[in-house]
């Protein structure tokens, strides 16, 4: 019975250290992973998105998301400091509700790190496409004159043709990872300080900029719809992206020395700081220049990513919902235009790090699976001198580019949430499972109250589900079924525990 089919921990954490990685990263370097994998697209790009789905309300949405990742990250916390492997939610599960519901969410998580990074690839180019078009390189080309052709710009599933520079961001963030994790551990605390001056700048100007007349009417949207993707709990559950990386961190417990204290403060303090600067920037963009949705003939507001959308911006194009480079876009409208450029340029310089950190996640999960049998042999590979995982690098990276290439956004940021919806809610019941059945095995973090955070936290996860676009639903049931046909054919045989392999 596949159900059955539990590694026990104790298995888990040997296997990992005989073929393990080195470990050479320390608490500060893990929050700074834990940051640069979470500000983003979500905040630089789809902060538009969600003023489109609920207008001001996007503050509430804001926290909404906040809430049900803080609740989550006290359990993600818990279960990587007892278990300090590659895998993250994937290897959780494994080891307490057994082989096939690890299975579900390490292809889940394909969705989340994979996916994330597409949908990141395509915001930095929605920036970098912005830039090509205003600059005039300090005088020396007309403006303009570098912008790519249109059906360079977006993918042919957003209305363009291929999305060149979403392509070839993919591409650099690959060869970044094959050449080691340490190297691009110190590259990410660069671009995480340039993030952090950005989105400070930014605060500091909208803010005290914001009247209240500018957050009436606060819910245009209302507060959901019973098709999701609509209202303040549509908008949460697509800002949700935003929060979306701070688990990356879990992911490199293999690589993180003394995991067992660093991991927690890791996750912990990567979501504090970034709600912080999220709520911030929430308030002060809808506050400083006003947040209300383009609204159809019915008075309710469009659907994000639309051609009556696109046709509705024509003549609004100085409303936060028609921007595609939002935060670059408030400072501009407040008369603030060189410092809107250097903040598209912070987005143009950062947001690789987050494509980075998500790509990093996917890659590593791929090589727990592998190690264990549920994915060929040759995903689990490492460089003989760079000592990564390079196939499998190689091999995430290529989809990815090439996903991004083709498909918009919001969508693919609101497929992403659906994985990772699935991955919070199984490691937060994963919590719960092992306090019943393995009480006394040492926890050097625990879930503070965690038979309330817990249960809230699967409750939160479940109405985001709920309120996610109906594309990303559909996507999300295809992806899970065509993951139970592969794990029928392959890893059902192959699984290392169900051969005995594992000593
Ligand atoms: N949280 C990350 C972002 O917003 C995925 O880009």
């Amino acid at each position: 019975m596949i159900f059955w089919r539990i590694k026990p921990l104790d298995q888990i954490l040997k296997t990992a250290e005989r073929k393990s990685l080195t470990r050479q990263l320390g608490p500060i370097q893990l929050t700074l992973l834990g940051i640069g994998a979470v500000i983003g697209t979500g905040i630089f790009v789809l902060t538009a998105e969600a003023a489109q789905k609920s207008g001001p309300g996007m503050i509430l949405a804001f926290i909404i998301a906040a809430i049900v990742c803080g609740l989550a990250a006290f359990a993600y916390a818990e279960l990587a400091a007892m278990i300090p492997v590659s895998g993250s939610a994937y290897t959780y599960t494994y080891g307490v509700m057994g082989e096939l519901v690890a299975w579900i969410v390490g292809w889940a998580l394909v969705l989340e790190y994979a996916i994330g990074a597409t949908a990141v690839c395509v915001g930095w180019s929605g920036y970098m496409n912005g830039l090509l078009m205003h600059t005039d390189v300090f005088g020396l080309v007309a403006p303009g004159a570098l912008a790519l052709p249109e059906y360079l710009r977006t993918g042919v599933y957003s209305g363009g043709g291929f999305n060149l520079l979403a392509f070839l961001i993919g591409i650099a963030v690959t060869w970044l990872l094959v050449i080691g994790t340490s190297k691009s551990a110190r590259v990410n605390a660069v671009l995480v300080a340039i993030k952090i001056v950005a989105l400070t700048v930014f605060v500091l100007i909208a803010v005290p900029a914001a009247k209240s007349g500018n957050l009436h009417p606060f819910l245009p949207g209302g507060w959901g719809s019973p098709m999701g993707g609509a209202g303040v709990l549509g908008a949460a559950a697509s800002i949700f992206f935003a929060y979306v990386g701070f688990d990356a961190v879990s992911t490199a417990a293999e690589e993180t020395k003394n995991p067992n204290r660093n991991i927690p403060i890791g996750l912990i303090a990567s979501l504090v700081i970034c709600t912080i600067f999220y709520l911030l920037v929430g308030y002060g963009a809808a506050g400083s220049i006003g947040a209300q949705p383009m609204l159809g003939a019915n008075g309710l507001p469009l659907d994000t990513g639309t051609s009556e959308m696109a046709a509705a911006c024509v003549n609004h194009a100085q409303s936060l919902v028609c921007s595609n480079e939002p935060l670059a876009h408030v400072m501009r409208v407040l008369g603030y235009q060189e410092i809107g450029n250097w903040i598209g340029i912070a987005a143009i310089v950062a947001l690789p790090s987050v494509i980075l950190m998500m790509m990093f996640g996917q890659t590593r999960i791929f090589f727990t699976m592998s190690r264990d049998g549920l994915l060929p042999d040759i995903f689990s590979d490492i460089h003989p001198r760079f000592h990564t995982p390079h196939v499998i690098t190689y091999a995430t990276g290529a989809v990815v580019s090439i996903c991004a290439a083709l498909f918009p956004v919001g969508k693919l940021a609101d497929t992403s949430n659906a994985g990772t919806l699935l991955a919070f809610a199984m490691v937060s019941i994963g919590v719960l499972i092992l306090r019943k059945q393995q009480p006394d095995r040492p926890r050097p973090f625990r879930t503070p109250f965690a038979w309330i955070v817990c249960p809230l936290a699967v409750l939160g996860c479940v109405l985001l589900f709920a309120n996610l676009s109906i594309v990303a639903k559909v996507v999300f049931v295809v992806w899970a079924v065509i993951g139970l046909v592969v794990y029928r054919l392959y890893g059902y045989r192959r699984s290392q525990l169900a051969n005995g392999n594992v000593a």
